[in-house]
Parts: structure tokens; sequence; C-alpha cells
């Protein structure tokens, strides 16, 4: 265990070495900073309620862009609308040369319809999928935009003193877009949004509903977990289900494929090195009791928290679906599609700014966390270049985890004190980085 632990210490040190003197340099910025973001805090509560009350699905926040758009010209900050549908960016450029930083928040709500009593609450409907429903900031979208508008005004107020160029990217559909619409941060990457300026390394923040205000959390490496949808057609024989042996029957060839599928994560997938999950969420075949189908559809969901892990079991998936399969005298076709890959913090990167993040909440409140195997499209632009995304607190101090309604659900609740370390950790992010890089 010693000498396994004495590297990673070592080289945390020397990590920090060239890193000391700069943050040093910046104590009269981090002192404004923190005086700045502390006052938006009121202006930051009232865009977040505005948002909160007038939620637009992905693809659709036309309403939340034009705000946005108003608030980032009214800053003085150069701005561009129209990005990847109905996304916006923001260029601050500093009053020195520099390197390009940039921050960003996603914007869309989700087909969620609100059940909390509070005075701004959601009573907005719309056409998902050809279904009517309710439309509800479930996940915090609302808050990460009004805490990268807050960040945007402190930054703006430093712009003299930054060296470098900040870039504010405000994303639409981070939930998904519908069957064949393109969007969120694939298309914003298409779009060029790390280009012109080149940006040298991104930074994001998501409220956590499940985590007390005022704690950061953080993990190096596989944060959330690569999101993959795979469908295996299982083709067999029909007959009478009084005459199996008449048959080749895709039922039970399923049935051993969906077992088979769960060795590859309990005997196939090392689990010390990270975690990993296969769920088959849909099965499909057979019109009635006594007749054997044709075929037999599954569709489900892979979660892995490194490309190596993906990679292997991708090709696990293939070999015991069609091997389970022609076993049987069946046959197994396989597809497999990526939809977000790991949201991977750079752990060079994540040693540098850990400091920051030390800095914004106080050191004992920025905590290492678990891996989540849910999945967050931040990911495709820390596929391009080195990125962290960190989580802040919005669970009301005092409150247990397990009495708070999870994400994506019709009570989900933000405590709005918790906003301030948003803005402050976002606003931190950008000027440390740019002071290091310089
Ligand atoms: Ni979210």
């Amino acid at each position: 265990m010693k000498s396994f632990r004495f590297p990673l210490v070592a080289s945390f040190v020397l990590g920090l070495a060239p890193l000391v003197p700069a943050l040093a340099q910046n104590t009269s910025l981090h002192t404004r900073i923190n005086k700045l973001a502390g006052e938006t805090e009121q202006s930051v509560i009232a865009c977040r309620r505005d948002l909160h009350e007038h939620p637009e699905l992905g693809n659709q926040e036309t309403r939340t862009a034009a705000m946005v758009a108003a608030q980032l010209q009214k800053l003085g900050i150069e701005v561009q609308t129209g990005v990847a549908r109905t996304g916006v960016v923001g260029i601050l450029r500093g009053g020195k040369p520099g390197p390009v930083v940039a921050l960003r928040a996603d914007m869309d709500a989700l087909p969620v319809t609100e059940a909390t009593d509070l005075p701004f609450a959601s009573k907005v409907t719309s056409t998902y999928n050809g279904q009517k429903v309710g439309v509800m900031h479930a996940c915090g979208h609302d808050t990460h935009v009004a805490m990268l508008l807050g960040a945007a005004e402190v930054l703006s107020k430093v712009r003299k003193d930054l060296p470098g160029t900040v870039k504010f990217i405000f994303q639409p559909a981070e939930e998904g877009s519908l069957p064949g619409e393109e969007g969120g941060a694939r298309l914003m990457v298409k779009e060029g949004v790390l280009t012109n300026p080149a940006v040298d390394a991104i930074f994001g923040v998501h409220i956590n509903a499940q985590t007390e205000v005022g704690t950061l959390k953080y993990r190096p490496e596989g944060t959330m977990a690569s999101s993959d949808v795979f469908k295996i057609v299982v083709k067999g024989k029909s007959a009478h289900g009084a005459y199996p042996w008449l048959s080749i029957d895709p039922v039970v060839t399923a049935a051993q494929i969906i077992t088979g599928l769960q060795t590859i994560i309990s005997r196939q997938t090392e689990l010390t090195q990270d975690a990993a999950v296969i769920t088959v969420g849909m099965v499909h075949g057979g019109v009635r009791n006594n007749i054997i189908p044709e075929q037999v559809e599954l569709t489900g969901t892979i979660r892995t928290l490194s490309k190596d892990t993906q990679q292997k079991i991708w090709a696990a998936v293939r070999r015991t679906a069609t091997n389970i399969a022609e076993s049987a005298g069946a046959t197994a076709e396989v597809e497999i599609e990526n939809y977000a890959p790991v949201t991977f913090n750079n752990p060079r990167l994540m040693e540098q700014m850990l400091p920051s993040l030390r800095l914004a909440a106080g050191p004992e409140h920025v905590v290492l966390q678990k891996a989540v195997t849910g999945a967050e499209d931040f990911a495709f632009y820390q596929e391009k270049i080195p990125g962290l995304f960190v989580f802040v607190g919005g669970m009301p101090k005092g409150k247990k985890p397990s009495d708070t309604a999870p994400h994506h659900t019709p009570g989900f609740f933000i405590d709005e004190s918790g906003l301030t370390l948003g803005v402050k950790t976002l606003a931190t992010l950008a000027a440390d980085y740019l002071t290091l890089k310089k």
C-alpha cells in the first residue's frame, strides 16, 4: 500500500510546485472574485427563478437563449447565437494576452410535470414524442445558466486583469435530442465551439440535490459513465408451442443471452478498476402463449467509466450474444451505438485546479466522490480538450440525501443558497487557469 501511495503523493507535490506562486499572485484577484460573486447572489437567484418558471425542452430553448444573449451583451461580452440550434456563446477578451478557457452551462428542461409548491413552480406544458407533457427544470439546468451568467458578470468586472480569453458556452439539449434530431454538446463541437479562438481547457459544474449546500464534489478520471445503447435481434424458427423440437426457440435463447450478458459484468470485468453496468431494458417477442415466435429483440444500455472497459464490454456483448445464439442454432445480430463518451476529468488538470476548488469552497468542503453511472454530454468537450466537471451542493443543510427528491423527478428541489459557490467556483477556475497557463 505504501509503495503504491508514495509515487502518487510525489507526483501531486511536483504538480503543485509551479502552481503555488501563480496562485499567490492571484490573491487580490481572488479577493475581488469572492466579493463580486457574493454581490451577484440576488440577481442569480432572480434569473434562476425566471428560468425555472419558463422551462424549455431541448433544442427549443429560444426564450432562455434570448435572455442569455441580452445579459451577455449588457456585460460587454461578444455574443454568437444560433450555435447548435439554440446555443449561445460569449467571448470575453481579458486585458492581457493568454490562453483561452471555456465555461459551460446546459439550458434544457425535461418532460416532467412539476409537483413542488414553489411560488415560481413551472406550469408549462408541451408536446414530447407526440405526448402532452409538463415541462420542468428537474435537473437544475436553470441554476447552471444563472450561475454561469453570474460568473460572466464577475469575470467581466475583472476583465482588465485577466491574462487570456474566457468563452462562455450556453448549450442546448444536454438531456438528448429527439430521434433524428442532432443537438447538445456533440453538435456544438461539430459546429466548432472549441475553435476560433481555440479553447485550451473547459470547466463545467452540475448542481446536485443530494449534496449539501457549500460542498464541491470532484473525481479525477472517469467521473460519469459513457452511455451506449445496444440492440440484439435473436432470430430462430417459429413453431407451435406444443412442439418446441420443431422450432429454434428465440425466447429461450434470448433468456440465456440476458443471463450471459450479466456474467460479462460479474465474471469478465475488473470491477476494482472501475464500475460497469449492462441493463436489458426491453424484451420484445411473440404474440400468443402457444406460438414460439420467429425472433426476439433485446434493447439495453451499457455504462462504463473508461474507454478500455467500454471496448472490452462491446466485444464481450457481441461474442456472448452471437455464440449463445449459435449454440442454439439461432443467430443474433448486435448493434451498439455510443450516446455519450465517459465524462473524463483530466487527472493532470484536476491536480492543477484542486487548490482553486479548495479556495472557492474552503478545503474541508471539497470532497472526493464516487463515480456516477449516469452520463453527461459534457464528455464530448473532454474528448477534444482537457476538462473538468465538478458537482456543486444544492441540498439544504442538515437534510438527508434519502429525504430529497432525485434529479429528473417532479419534486426535485434546489436550495438557492448554494448558487453563489457555483458562481465563485466557475469564476475562480477560469481566472486561475488563465494565470497558471499564461
Ligand atoms: Ni443535468
